[in-house]
């Protein structure tokens, strides 16, 4: 196990308040705020220099930490400006096929998966209602699912009720028909322990903003290895070409490999701030990192519903490190609770919680009474 309070002397927003909305924003970490002032120091000292001998080649070090963190090859990373960037280069990759024209996505994905094909007047678009309001049942896309299916369209852990979806299971179900399958994994790396080539996903979107403790301004995009050839996004760059520093606007050839999908200059800063979020989450390991959410997850779990809460909540072998209190008046406690330097999020009838490896059973404890004060207000 690692040094609790060493790990908490990394985080300086803990020492000032129960910040427990990690799948919002994840804490910024005294590492990458280093990292962050040395990249200020050399564009301050070396200006555009820097680029040829340090900064392209930390932009090559986030692709190889973060490839490895996924148990992905780094050929198979791209960088992109956003989630909504990475999953459109995807969506304007894959043209309709005859009448293989269909969508399947779900009403509990995050909206700008769905928007992607919403968007797109060729492309029919399936959105699998929940029943219980926490998940989609395997079933429902295998129902759903047929060779009229172009993508299965999917979240690996869901933002708004914490269920995470079994992605090898919806990538065998694309596959069985042809489909190809697209997960966007936003929620999902740096809270559960993620190893994408087994899962068998045709492409998965991450980023640093949220469990990886890394800031804004940067998502990754993994294409399995097998998928990069076939596919020519028609939103493109020069960072996506063969040969950019040609600067041959006469002719344009793909790279071989996923930078193919890479949308431009990269938001450098977020560059050095996400590897120092993402050098802490790798010295802690994922599986540590996943037993203790889990552990803070279930004491959270029991106090609320202790206290008289309900939750909307997934079963024990699909919950993660969300957790969502039903409330009549979710934005009016999530202000009260700041007055109280506690730090949550509200969703449409519910207040959401997020604790994260760096949080204590104390600041559990502390923000169940806080609720239990703030009361349902509506
Ligand atoms: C699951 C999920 N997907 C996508 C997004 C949006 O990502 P971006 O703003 O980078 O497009 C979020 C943001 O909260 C999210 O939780």
């Amino acid at each position: 196990m690692f040094d609790l309070e060493a790990l908490r002397d990394e985080f300086p927003i803990l020492s000032r308040t129960t910040y427990l909305n990690s799948c919002s924003l994840g804490a910024l970490s005294k590492r990458g705020e280093a990292r962050l002032r040395a990249f200020l120091d050399e564009w301050h000292t070396r200006g555009a220099s820097a680029w040829y001998d340090c900064w392209l080649a930390r932009l090559d070090d986030l692709r190889g930490r973060v490839a490895r963190f996924l148990g992905a090859p780094t050929h198979t990373l791209a960088l992109s400006p956003s989630t909504s960037v990475a999953l459109a280069t995807i969506a304007e990759s894959l043209p309709v096929q005859g009448s293989r024209n269909r969508v399947v996505c779900s009403e509990l994905d995050f909206p700008t998966l769905v928007y992607q094909w919403r968007v797109r007047p060729d492309v029919e678009l399936v959105v699998l209602p929940s029943e219980d309001g926490v998940h989609v049942p395997l079933e429902r896309y295998a129902e759903a699912v047929d060779e009229r299916t172009l993508v299965l369209a999917a979240s690996h852990v869901n933002f708004a009720t914490g269920h995470v979806n079994d992605v090898a299971s919806l990538a065998s179900i694309a596959h069985a028909v042809g489909a190809f399958c697209l997960i966007d994994g936003y929620q999902a790396p740096g809270q559960i322990p993620v190893d994408l080539p087994a899962t068998g996903v045709d492409a998965y979107t991450a980023g640093p903003l949220k469990w990886l403790c890394g800031g804004p301004g940067l998502a990754y995009l993994y294409v399995r290895a097998e998928r990069i050839e076939a596919l020519r996004p028609r939103i493109t760059s020069w960072f996506a070409s063969a040969d950019p520093f040609a600067f041959d606007p006469a002719t344009f050839r793909y790279r071989d490999d996923a930078r193919r999908f890479e949308m431009g200059t990269p938001a450098l800063a977020t560059v050095h701030t996400a590897l120092g979020g993402q050098e802490l989450i790798d010295e802690l390991g994922i599986e540590a990192i996943h037993a203790r959410n889990r552990r803070l997850t279930d004491r959270l779990v029991e106090g609320l519903t202790d206290a008289g809460f309900t939750l909307t909540l997934p079963g024990p072998a699909n919950r993660s490190a969300i957790v969502m209190v039903r409330h009549p008046a979710p934005a009016e406690a999530v202000r009260r609770l700041v007055e109280r330097h506690i730090v949550v999020d509200h969703r449409p009838g519910h207040v959401r919680v997020s604790p994260h490896v760096y949080n204590t059973e104390d600041e559990i404890d502390r923000f169940v009474r806080a609720l239990v004060e703030v009361g349902p207000t509506g």
